[in-house]
C-alpha cells in the first residue's frame, strides 16, 4: 500500500519525505486555506514547491463546480508539473470533466466519494484515483472502511484500473484497516503515519539491548 500525506504544510511534507516512505501528497482547498495560501497564483506556486520536495503524485483540487471551469483549471494545474493529479469532486460535471481529462491523458483523483455508486462512475470515467472519505463516514456513524473494502472488491471484480485512495484517514488504526481492506493508497496525517512505529515491546526491547551492551562495554 502506498502512503500519501494529506496536508499542504511544507514542513510536514519534508518530514514525511525524509522518513523515506512517502509516495505522494494530497491537498484540498481546506488544507491550502489552513496554510494561509490565498489566490490561484499562490496556490500554483505552492503546488510546484510540493512537487519539488516529493517525487510522487501530488493532488491539486479544482475550485470550479461547472464543467468548463473545471477543464480550464485542471488543464492549468496539469501543466505545472508532470506529477500533478487533478482532483475533481464527484458531481455530475466532475465525472464529465474526469472523462475529458482521461481522454487528454491528464490524471485525476475523484474526491468526496461516499458510496460505491459514486466510485463506479469515477472508474467508468477513467479516474486514476478514487477517494472514499473514511473519517467523515465514521463521523456520521457509518462505516468508512467498509466503503473502501466494497470499492476494492468492485474494482477487482470488474477489472477497473482506478486506484482506491483511502482519504479522510484520522488514526493509525485507520491505516491498518486500509491495509486489511486492500486499499491501493492511504492518504494520512503525519501523526497517523508516525503512530505506526509505536509499540511498547520495541521500546522495552531496545532499552534492554542497550543496557546489556553497556554492561560489557563500559
Ligand atoms: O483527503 C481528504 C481529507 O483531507 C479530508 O479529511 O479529516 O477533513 O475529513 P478530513
Amino acid at each position: 500500500m502506498k502512503f500519501f500525506i494529506d496536508t499542504a504544510n511544507l514542513a510536514q511534507i519534508r518530514e514525511a519525505n525524509e522518513m523515506g516512505v512517502l509516495d505522494g501528497v494530497t491537498t484540498n482547498p481546506s488544507l491550502m486555506a489552513k496554510e494561509g495560501i490565498k489566490g490561484s497564483e499562490n496556490c500554483k506556486k505552492h503546488y510546484v514547491e510540493i512537487c519539488n520536495i516529493v517525487s510522487g503524485d501530488v493532488s491539486a483540487e479544482v475550485i470550479s463546480t461547472n464543467y468548463e471551469g473545471m477543464i480550464k483549471e485542471g488543464e492549468e494545474l496539469a501543466k505545472l508539473h508532470p506529477n500533478i493529479v487533478v482532483k475533481v469532486p464527484c458531481i455530475a460535471d466532475g465525472i464529465k470533466a474526469i472523462k475529458y481529462f482521461t481522454d487528454k491523458g491528464i490524471r485525476t483523483n475523484c474526491t468526496l466519494v461516499f458510496s460505491p455508486g459514486q466510485a463506479l462512475l469515477a472508474a467508468k470515467a477513467g479516474a486514476t484515483y478514487v477517494s472514499p472519505f473514511v473519517g467523515r463516514l465514521d463521523d456520521i456513524t457509518s462505516d468508512g472502511i467498509e466503503l473502501v473494502s466494497k470499492i476494492v472488491d468492485m474494482y477487482t471484480y470488474y477489472g477497473f484500473k482506478t486506484q482506491v485512495l483511502a482519504a479522510s484517514i484520522r488514526t493509525t488504526q485507520h491505516i491498518i484497516q486500509c491495509i486489511e481492506a486492500g486499499a491501493d493508497v492511504a492518504t494520512c496525517p503525519l501523526s497517523a503515519i508516525k503512530g505506526l512505529l509505536n509499540h511498547p515491546l520495541t521500546d522495552i526491547g531496545l532499552a534492554k539491548f542497550l543496557e546489556d551492551y553497556k554492561k560489557v562495554n563500559d
